[in-house]
């Protein structure tokens, strides 16, 4: 599970930090005038500061850019049905291969629960020139809609259970043999008992990063177990640059991870939220 990094800091952003400090910064909005910087500096660093508030769009600006039409989320589990959809998103949103699902590993039983999405319906009419990695997969909303409107997969969170209290290498494997298993345990993948949600996946479409998607299913997934009271925590695995963005979610990092999924290099992060 892995992100590209974020972009290198802004213009703005780099000759500021090669700028003597002389003032005193209180926010991005605020300029201390207090101290004794002389004036044009303050007012440079007035024009610096709006430049950079107006450059900064809010994630509502960016989803309303992202659809040439109203996005009405619809948060629903996952089925099989949307299985096509799944791997769509996985090769979309994952840069590194060995970070994906895999066809195999994703046809594997999908345990209760486990997996939750987001969809927008898309009337084609309405979205002409309008695509993403999803639209080809998308199912229609209803067969008998003279518009053909279709329900189009913007973000997932796959996941199954473990019985440890963080994510191991075998808790991200999958029994290879479970088309001849017949429902019989297995030491590797989902836990049928275990009280410990393993995240493996969370996915967002490229063209909508920074929208407050992946924040919005997070939150709806946490809040779907504590309602249903059949986990005591859920853990994940995140490279380095993530570990601030699932804190601010409740998420707490407890330290690097031994797994070695997907090349290692992995931190724990667990919630007691559900
Ligand atoms: C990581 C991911 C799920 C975030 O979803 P999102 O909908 O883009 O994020 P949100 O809009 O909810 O949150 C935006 C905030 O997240 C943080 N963030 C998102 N992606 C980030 C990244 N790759 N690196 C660092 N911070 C990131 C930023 O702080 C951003 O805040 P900003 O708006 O002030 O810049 C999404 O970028 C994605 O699908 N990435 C590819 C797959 C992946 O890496 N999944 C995580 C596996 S552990």
């Amino acid at each position: 599970m892995a992100a590209t990094e974020r972009e290198p800091p802004s213009s703005i952003e780099a000759s500021n930090a090669n700028r003597p400090q002389m003032f005193h910064r209180i926010s991005d909005n605020a300029i201390d005038e207090s101290s004794d910087a002389d004036s044009d500096f303050v007012k440079l660093q007035k024009t610096i500061s709006k430049e950079r508030r107006e450059a900064r769009e809010s994630p509502q600006a960016r989803l309303q850019r992202a659809f040439p039409f109203t996005f009405h989320p619809n948060i629903r589990p996952l089925s099989k049905s949307d299985y096509e959809s799944c791997i769509a998103l996985e090769n979309a949103a994952f840069p590194d291969p060995a970070h994906r699902a895999t066809p195999e590993k994703a046809s594997s039983p999908w345990p209760n629960m486990g997996h939750l999405g987001v969809f927008c319906t898309v009337v084609p009419e309405k979205a002409k020139n309008w695509t993403i990695e999803t639209l080809d997969t998308a199912k229609p909303v209803e067969t008998d809609r003279p518009n053909g409107a279709k329900s189009v997969l913007v973000a997932h969170i796959v996941s199954t259970r473990c019985a440890g209290d963080t994510i191991t290498d075998k808790d991200m494997d999958y029994p290879k043999d479970w088309r001849t298993r017949r429902g019989r345990s297995a030491d590797v993948g989902h836990q049928e008992g275990g009280r410990t949600v393993a995240m493996h996946s969370l996915a967002v479409a490229p063209k909508l990063h920074g929208c407050g998607i992946g924040q919005m299913i997070v939150k709806a997934y946490l809040q779907q177990l504590k309602n249903a009271g059949l986990a005591d925590r859920v853990a994940l695995i995140c490279q380095d640059y993530l570990v601030s963005y699932y804190e601010r979610l409740g998420f707490k990092c407890i330290g690097k991870s031994p797994a070695e999924f997907g090349g290692g290099g992995w931190h724990d992060m667990v919630s007691h939220d559900p």
